[in-house]
């Protein structure tokens, strides 16, 4: 099965990404053929300094790498080193009636909060089409923000495939329902935009810092604990194997620890599990060449998978002549 997953490279990752998207993505590139891309043209329109993009775009990478992307395995690449993407974005636009766009819920959120309307950010769903259709993607895991976009993507490649023949794969959104939301510092989802993320690569001193101001219950320290319901319990049970679960579960109901132990815990836990990747991190941080080449290697073996899809496509619409 070829899964195909579109990452934006908007900042430092947190553990709610990890657990949502990465760590899924990590572990069916042993089962399924796994394509998986940064976004930097959608990017774009978020984040208009080009010294930035290029920046994010590098350090996204590297992260991924880091975390155990692997390039044996899955095709992994930046999206604008496969320009084919940016021709068959013009191409789907001639499949795209503008009412499908103007009812995207992205696009609306957007402007409604303020965000300057502008083509890009009005097309994204095409280019996103685009970025799916080129590959043959089968399955598109995505949170469920995304779900629409996946099914505009489909709606396309419908269009597309009525007129000139069965060229495209259509894709399917996956959500995955097991992947619980991670909740942040304040228990509300953990989000980059609601400033109470725990970063994955943070320093030692700030991660700490940061664990200590997760919300917790005001209780006597010898009095039994709620763990269901504690912020604190439900970050660190992502980490732990179920006998270290119940071991700290029995710490909460037996009472004698405050919040504070446990947050220490946390944040050792956490330091703990994230230690490899740490020092791989370090390792390509130190080693951007072969950050780049791994990125080269990855957008060829993509491109040899896009151009003959491409190749069909011109044949069809009578671009090539
Ligand atoms: P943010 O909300 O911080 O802007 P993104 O929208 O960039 O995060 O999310 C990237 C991926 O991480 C998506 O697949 C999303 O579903 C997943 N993700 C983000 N936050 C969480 C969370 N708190 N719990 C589970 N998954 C999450
Ligand atoms: N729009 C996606 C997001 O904001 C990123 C993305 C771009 C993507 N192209 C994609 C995701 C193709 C899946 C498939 O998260």
């Amino acid at each position: 099965m070829r899964v195909l997953t579109g990452i934006q490279p908007s900042g430092d990752l947190h553990i709610g990404n990890y657990f949502g998207s990465i760590l899924p993505m990590i572990e069916s590139q042993n089962d399924h053929e796994v394509f998986a891309f940064i976004a930097n043209y959608h990017a774009m329109t978020s984040v208009g300094d080009g010294e930035r993009l290029s920046r994010l775009t590098m350090q996204a990478a590297t992260d991924f790498l880091s975390l155990g992307m692997d390039p044996s395995k899955a095709t992994f690449w930046v999206q604008s080193d496969v320009k084919e993407v940016l021709e068959l974005y013009w191409i789907l636009s001639s499949f795209t009636p503008m009412g499908l766009l103007e009812r995207a819920h992205s696009y609306k959120d957007k402007t409604a909060k303020g965000i300057a309307s502008n083509h890009s950010l009005f097309s994204y769903p095409v280019l996103m089409a685009a970025d799916i259709l080129l590959f043959g993607s089968q399955v598109v895991p995505v949170g469920k923000d995304q779900i629409q976009h996946v099914e505009i993507a489909r709606d396309i490649a419908t269009k597309f495939n009525n007129q000139y023949g069965d060229i495209f794969v259509l894709p399917e959104f996956r959500v995955d329902e097991n992947v619980a939301t991670v909740p942040g510092t304040d228990g509300q989802k953990m989000s980059k935009s609601y400033d109470n993320t725990i970063t994955i690569f943070g320093e030692e001193k700030s991660q700490l810092k940061t664990v200590k101001k997760i919300v917790t219950e005001v209780v006597g320290m010898e009095e039994p604990k709620e763990f269901a319901n504690c912020n604190v319990y439900n970050i660190v049970k992502l980490f732990l194997e179920e006998s270290d679960r119940i071991a700290l579960q029995k710490r909460y109901t037996s009472g004698g620890e405050g919040h504070g132990h446990f947050k220490m815990y946390l944040a050792q836990v956490m330091w703990e599990y994230f230690g490899e990747f740490r020092a791989k991190r370090l390792y390509y941080e130190t080693h951007q060449d072969e950050v780049r080449e791994i990125l080269n290697a990855g957008a060829a073996k993509a491109r040899a998978i896009a151009q003959p899809i491409m190749e069909k496509i011109r044949s069809a619409t009578g671009i090539a002549y």
